[in-house]
């Protein structure tokens, strides 16, 4: 039996999970003007996977160990704001994703969408505080993190939402439809859309860590592998999962003309597209040196294996 099939993710996940929910709910403020508050705390809590702030605390994790005990008290907490700001970040990226002028999904995490609850002018401005606020969460004033780790998170996460990133790769998807991608235009799309910011989630969890550059080299390639394979599972999920467990209505991407993995290859290509994607990934986090990999290594299994 390997590492990997020993480790136990749901216990791993439950401590963190208790952490994050704790850290959304104290810095998502309880008064904003004209109510803005109930809709940002809508889009943000009571669902979701986590699966990006459970990253950045797996690559947080991953490298903790070797350092200083007086400076893990502030990395620490540094790892902790990223893994907020991220899922804010992402939450931000699926109100505006299921509007009427992008994918017009009705249906987020079970509930009704932003815009079919509050109105498309408040789910537009509940985008924009949610991804402001992630960036507040990462520069807090009176903190022991270094202004220039503050700094270098914010840029690197920046990068990763922007038109380079998750807001770039949102644009191709809207440009694509009713167009035949090849492999190599639909891999920059998705990559861009959705791998960008999962890979900067395990980027900047291993940067609080004070990860060395060259395993941070191989935690590159371990979040863009994943990254790429979590969305290629979601077109699959797409067209076999039940709306009911998603959480959202499935056989939208067909039905809107989206290109998709399935699309493109079919399921059973997709499916082994993503299995060889996790594989890679999982590869890069044995060549690297770091001393506990196991929570992202499981992570990666659990991304090409969940059922929603
Ligand atoms: C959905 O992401 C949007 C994509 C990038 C495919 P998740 O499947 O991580 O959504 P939640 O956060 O668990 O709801
Ligand atoms: C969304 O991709 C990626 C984002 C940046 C939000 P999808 O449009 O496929 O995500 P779902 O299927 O609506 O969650
Ligand atoms: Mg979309
Ligand atoms: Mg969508
Ligand atoms: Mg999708």
């Amino acid at each position: 039996m390997n590492v990997t099939q020993s480790f136990d993710l749901d216990a791993w996940s439950q401590h963190y999970l208790t952490e994050i929910e704790a850290c959304l709910d104290k810095w998502i403020p309880g008064s904003a003007p004209a109510n803005l508050t109930e809709p940002m705390r809508y889009a943000v809590l009571g669902g979701g996977k986590r699966l990006r702030s459970l990253l950045v605390m797996g690559a947080f994790e991953s490298g903790i160990n070797d350092r200083k005990s007086e400076e893990i008290e502030w990395r620490r907490e540094a790892a902790l704001r990223v893994a907020t700001a991220i899922e804010l970040i992402h939450a931000y990226s699926l109100v505006h994703d299921d509007m009427p002028c992008m994918d017009n999904d009705v249906m987020r995490r079970g509930k009704p969408t932003v815009h079919v609850k509050f109105g498309e002018a408040v789910a537009l401005l509940t985008g924009d505080t949610l991804q402001a606020l992630a960036f507040e969460v990462l520069t807090p004033d009176n903190s022991q993190i270094p202004e220039t780790l503050q700094a270098k998170l914010c840029a690197l996460i920046a990068r990763a939402a922007g038109h380079n990133g998750m807001a770039g790769g949102q644009a191709i998807d809207l440009s694509s439809v009713g167009v035949s991608l090849d492999e190599h235009q639909l891999s920059q799309m998705h990559k861009l859309k959705t791998g960008a910011l999962l890979e900067a989630s395990v980027i900047a969890g291993a940067i609080c860590a004070g990860v060395k550059q060259e395993d941070l080299e191989q935690l590159k390639i371990f979040g863009s592998s994943l990254g790429l394979a979590f969305q290629v599972i979601d077109d699959v999920l797409d067209v076999t999962a039940d709306s009911t467990v998603l959480g959202k209505t499935s056989g939208k991407d067909a039905q809107s003309g989206k290109p998709t993995y399935v699309s493109l290859m079919g399921l059973d290509a997709a499916k082994h597209k993503a299995d060889v994607l996790i594989i890679q990934a999982n590869q890069a986090l044995l060549s690297s040196d770091l001393s506990q990999s196991d929570a992202l290594a499981a992570i990666a299994l659990k991304v090409v294996n969940r059922k929603y």
